[in-house]
């Protein structure tokens, strides 16, 4: 199967979780109202890597939080950030999913292998990863169940 269908009712705000895609792992987090802000605050002049590496958006898109929140639809909904969770330097999973794992410095994922950070909408931060983390191809089918590629 190419494409994955997940039910999202069972996510409250402030956690996040795990699914297999395509034989990659997928990080789904419902971001609380506050993470959202401080995603969206962060200027893209902060950014070490400024280009959304969205598949539903052009390849130039800008890391905006709200180009990362974006799929397939084109229609924002920054309460779910969905992304491939594979470290774009050397492929390690980062941590971040489960509650209770390091975060990193910008409360997003930590990469334990060679430590990088990324932030609250996947976007690389410190650390020797090149750039943000993927978002996948994605729809949301009704208000709580997506599809994932
Ligand atoms: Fe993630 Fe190297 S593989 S920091």
């Amino acid at each position: 199967l190419s494409t994955k269908e997940v039910d999202l009712t069972a996510v409250p705000a402030g956690q996040a979780i795990k699914v297999m895609w395509q034989g990659k792992p997928v990080f789904i987090r419902h971001r609380t109202a506050e993470e959202i802000g401080e995603a969206e605050a962060t200027p893209l002049s902060a950014l070490k890597d400024p280009v959304a590496r969205n598949a539903n958006l052009s390849g130039s898109a800008d890391a905006t939080d709200a180009n990362l929140t974006t799929g397939a639809s084109g229609e924002a909904k920054p309460e779910w950030l969905i992304l491939v969770g594979v470290c774009t330097h050397l492929g390690c999973i980062p941590l971040g999913t489960t509650a209770g794992e390091n975060r990193g410095e910008y409360n997003g994922w930590f990469c334990p292998c060679h430590g990088s950070h990324y932030d609250l909408a996947g976007r690389i931060r410190k650390g020797p990863a090149p750039q943000n983390l993927d978002v996948p191809p994605y729809e949301f089918i009704t208000d709580t169940v997506v599809k994932i590629g």
